[in-house]
């Protein structure tokens, strides 16, 4: 199929590389020059694993292009997907105007029956309001059918999870299109949920709030573990092979971040409180979160007392391992909070360093030697479960240190490892270690 992608973010470009991997003709529009030219010639602007091959090999295959010119990339095209970010407007709303402006242009250059596809996370009712602003004055012998189909890839795992999903959702009210769907999708070869529009953008914000819900509430009893002197690891796992609970998304840490969960769990309570309705779980959900983002500096604060002067090494920067975003990390409470306390900070992060210097205070040191950071501080904190922090010798932490203390947002460490090597540990909703 003749196919255009609106948008090369990473949802975007890893659909518009995996369409054009199984066959299709793909062309990915963007509006920056720049990055369209860099995709050009085979380099991706964003990390994703197994992505820049993929790239590479189809736009060797002749099967993907990309420019900047809607009017180049929409011409005669059977299917459009619209992969533009919906970011979070000043009331917690999902911000559409880039959409919008998106569909405009597409109204401009359609001349033949097209399925407009969109991905990105909107509203209940937004995909009604796409197919009212394309069709109008489009010519009245053409048909312009909607579809939505929300996408659930996890940054990091991207490709893997676009060709190993656990289903596709086509929604749409307009069988044709849900038939071009199937088509389109086949070679995939993953179970198709078909549903109307409405509902299937309910999906996307019912999935992501429902995962956002499961961390808080293992956040929550881990937290009571702590109390009552039991291990959260132990609950999870217990809990998790209960097929009815399931066993993802059942790791506590200092709670969860990126550039969807709080963002998509905003805008359903917003969508809630506009329709006349209270979602009081998702309040409770976000209410904990930013609450667990406390936890960490809290323990701290609780442990010396005060920080001024203190040097702390920070392993772990990206909102989780595997990217470099730093959008809404949990890292950015934390160490706004120790350094507000007076503690001089060295930022360890294998990759995320340059996008944390936009967003943390200017005081934050930064190194991409887990050593330099660890030299000579008063403790460790990990906020990041990346594999180098994971894998890094125990007693080389020991030796680093001036005082072996580690405070672990992520549950890296061995409870049993930490105890042998003489370390001072303090983790999420597991017993304490005294050396
Ligand atoms: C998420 C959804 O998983 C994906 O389906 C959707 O399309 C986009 O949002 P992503 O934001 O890439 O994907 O990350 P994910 O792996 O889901 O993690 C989100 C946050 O939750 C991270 O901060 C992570 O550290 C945290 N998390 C995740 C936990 O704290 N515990 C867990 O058990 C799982």
């Amino acid at each position: 199929m003749n196919i255009a992608v609106i948008g090369t973010g990473y949802v975007g470009l890893v659909t518009g590389v995996c369409l054009a991997h199984i066959g299709h003709d793909v062309t990915c529009i963007d509006i920056n020059e720049e990055k369209i030219k860099q995709l050009r010639t085979g380099h991706s602007p964003i990390y994703e694993q197994g992505l820049e091959e993929l790239l590479q090999t189809t736009i060797h295959k002749n099967n993907l292009h990309f420019t900047s010119s809607f009017q180049n990339g929409l011409t005669n095209k059977e299917v459009i997907f619209i992969a533009v970010g919906t970011p979070q407007s000043d009331d917690g709303s999902a911000d559409l105007s880039t959409l919008y402006t998106v569909c405009e242009e597409v109204r401009k250059y359609i001349h033949r029956n097209t399925v407009i596809v969109t991905k990105s996370t909107v509203p209940m009712g937004t995909n009604g309001q796409i197919k009212t602003i394309i069709e109008q004055k489009t010519a009245e012998n053409i048909s312009i059918q909607v579809v939505s189909n929300p996408e659930f890839l996890r940054q990091g795992s991207a490709v893997y999870d676009t060709f190993n999903a656990d289903r596709i959702v086509i929604g749409s009210d307009d069988k044709e299109a849900i038939k071009t769907m199937e088509e389109l999708y086949k070679p995939y070869k993953i179970p198709i949920v078909k549903t109307d529009l409405r509902s299937a953008e309910m999906i996307k914000y019912a999935a992501n709030a429902f995962l956002a819900m499961k961390i808080s509430f293992i956040n929550e009893i881990a937290n009571l573990c702590e109390q009552v002197d039991a291990n959260v690891d132990d609950v999870a796992q217990g809990i998790g092979m209960d097929n009815r609970i399931g066993e993802h998304f059942l790791k506590a840490g200092i709670g969860y971040g990126g550039s969807c969960f709080p963002k998509d769990m905003n805008a359903i309570i917003t969508l809630g409180k506009r329709s006349g309705y209270t979602l009081s779980i998702l309040e409770a959900v976000k209410y904990v979160n930013e609450k667990q983002n406390d936890w960490i500096a809290d323990k701290i604060l609780k442990r010396f007392g005060d920080l001024k002067g203190k040097k702390i090494a920070i392993l772990g920067l990206a909102f989780k391992a595997g990217t470099d975003d730093m959008r809404n990390a949990s890292s950015i409470p934390v160490v706004q909070k120790i350094i507000s306390a007076g503690a001089n900070i060295t930022a360890f992060d294998p990759v995320a360093i340059s996008n944390a210097k936009h967003i943390l205070p200017k005081e934050v040191n930064y190194t991409e030697l887990l050593e330099e950071a660890l030299d000579h501080a008063d403790c460790a904190v990990i906020l990041t479960d990346w594999k180098e922090i994971k894998d890094y010798p125990i007693h080389l932490f020991k030796q680093y240190l001036a005082h072996p203390i580690i405070f672990d947002g992520r549950n890296c460490l061995s409870l049993q490892a930490v105890k042998e090597c003489g370390i001072e540990y303090y983790s999420v909703g597991r017993p304490t270690i005294k050396s």
